[in-house]
């Protein structure tokens, strides 16, 4: 229907060595063992402006030009299009007034995971693959899960036992993954899925798969196709993007989509990006604070923000070079931190993210106070996942229900009494 409708002939290379890929269930250089990544050719972007992509409705595959997998396979249940909202109230909080949030909470199954999933999974599709499988914090299971159905695949995800918030194991349940509640932590948990991988006994689909990132490049397009366009062009862009980092995949896809954007000549600045970690699993920040180019791994990493609860990133790498090629920046917060800020944005802006995607905000807030960010940035804070996944850490953190007399006189003494 639409001309712009086309993928851009790709390849899969090594992005340590360079070297080509062919095998599809390869998903480490054999020769040297460096990640993967996909190499984009651009020649068709570049003669397009902006205003043809915007024929197609916001969401991932208005972007289809800069991705690799054929719209025609497309396994899709209307990801993206998100809001972007410019958050004044919480911007006068943390002393940022051009303070904004991406609010991915509002994808079908509540986390950035479906940008990732709708082109991993279409992907599999054009492999013809029948089972697919991922490990998982949580959001991964519950968005391979989804796909999986609209794709009718079979789906096994790989959980660490105990320690994924019950929205998400109520999501992959829901929607017929087999759900293996794996002894051990997220870590232990991919390097069971990877064996099963390495054995063709599924598809992986974690994102060391480097299909799935190239999905999430599209939060990056979208923030600028949200902020301001004018004449034929994107001219508006942040000069930082706040991201909480786990596995490091999605920083990533967020530095891939601005080389990209560059590349195709849409855009000539580059929003500094800046990652934030919990306090207790915080390989990547240690790394950056150290200006190192690699990350030593932590084997017991903790925090209330079981989504990144990560000691061994698989992406740790490629997010350093991220943050370093974009003049960003790399920090961590507390539990204690992420709770207020969690708190915070949905009390001056009516907004519930999960703990994790709150990491952001209370990076925005960190970062201010020490002088790191400026008080006149324009800040587009990713926030990744919808508070409503992870109620029990809500409700552990907000008063209890008060308990009311069925009378006007009852309900006016509390209100008086908590005025
Ligand atoms: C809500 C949420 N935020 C952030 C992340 C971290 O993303 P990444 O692993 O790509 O760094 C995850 C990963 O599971 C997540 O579920
Ligand atoms: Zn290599």
């Amino acid at each position: 229907m639409y001309e712009v409708m086309i993928m851009a002939a790709h390849k899969v290379v090594c992005w340590e060595c360079g070297a080509e890929i062919e095998d599809a269930y390869v998903n480490l250089c054999p020769k040297c063992k460096g990640l993967l990544t996909v190499k984009m050719d651009l020649t068709k972007v570049q003669e397009m402006k902006p205003a043809d992509l915007r024929k197609t409705p916001i969401g991932v595959w208005r972007y289809a030009p800069f991705m690799p997998v054929d719209p025609e396979n497309k396994v899709s249940i209307q990801e993206g299009g998100t809001p972007l909202y410019e958050c004044k109230a919480l911007g006068e909080a943390v002393g940022v007034p051009g303070a904004h949030v991406k609010f991915e909470g509002l994808n079908p199954t509540g986390s950035f995971k479906d940008r990732g999933m709708t082109m991993g999974v279409s992907h599999a599709k054009e492999l013809g693959a029948t089972v697919v499988g991922c490990a998982s914090t949580g959001n991964t299971s519950a968005a391979l899960a989804a796909y999986a159905s609209k794709a009718g695949m079979q789906c096994a995800v790989f959980l660490p036992s105990g320690k994924v918030a019950m929205g998400k194991l109520a999501q992959a349940l829901f929607f017929g993954a087999k759900v293996l509640s794996v002894d051990g932590n997220f870590d232990d948990a991919l390097a069971l899925a990877r064996k099963m991988h390495d054995e063709k006994k599924l598809y992986l689909l974690n994102s060391i798969n480097p299909y799935r990132p190239e999905g999430q490049k599209s939060v990056l397009f979208e923030i600028i196709d949200q902020l301001n366009y004018h004449n034929d062009k994107f001219v508006d862009i942040p000069d930082r993007v706040i991201l909480p980092v786990g596995n490091a995949a999605n920083i990533w896809a967020v530095y891939k989509a601005c080389m990209e954007l560059k590349e195709a000549g849409w855009i000539d600045k580059v929003p500094k990006l800046t990652g934030i970690q919990a306090a207790g699993a915080s390989p990547v920040a240690n790394a950056f604070q150290g200006g190192s180019l690699d990350f030593i791994a932590e084997p017991n990493p903790e925090t209330v923000a079981t989504a990144i609860r990560i000691g061994n990133p698989i992406s740790g790498k490629k997010a350093l070079k991220a943050m370093y090629d974009t003049g960003g920046y790399c920090t961590t917060v507390t539990d204690a931190e992420i709770i207020e800020a969690q708190l915070l944005l949905g009390r001056t802006e009516g907004v519930c993210v999960e703990p994790a995607s709150a990491a952001s905000v209370a990076g925005l807030k960190k970062l201010r106070a020490e002088g790191i960010i400026d008080k006149d940035e324009k800040v587009v804070c990713i926030c990744t996942g919808n508070g409503l996944k992870d109620p029990d850490t809500i409700l552990a953190n907000v008063p209890q229900p008060i308990p009311c007399r069925n009378e006007v006189a009852d309900v006016e003494r509390i209100l008086k009494e908590t005025a």
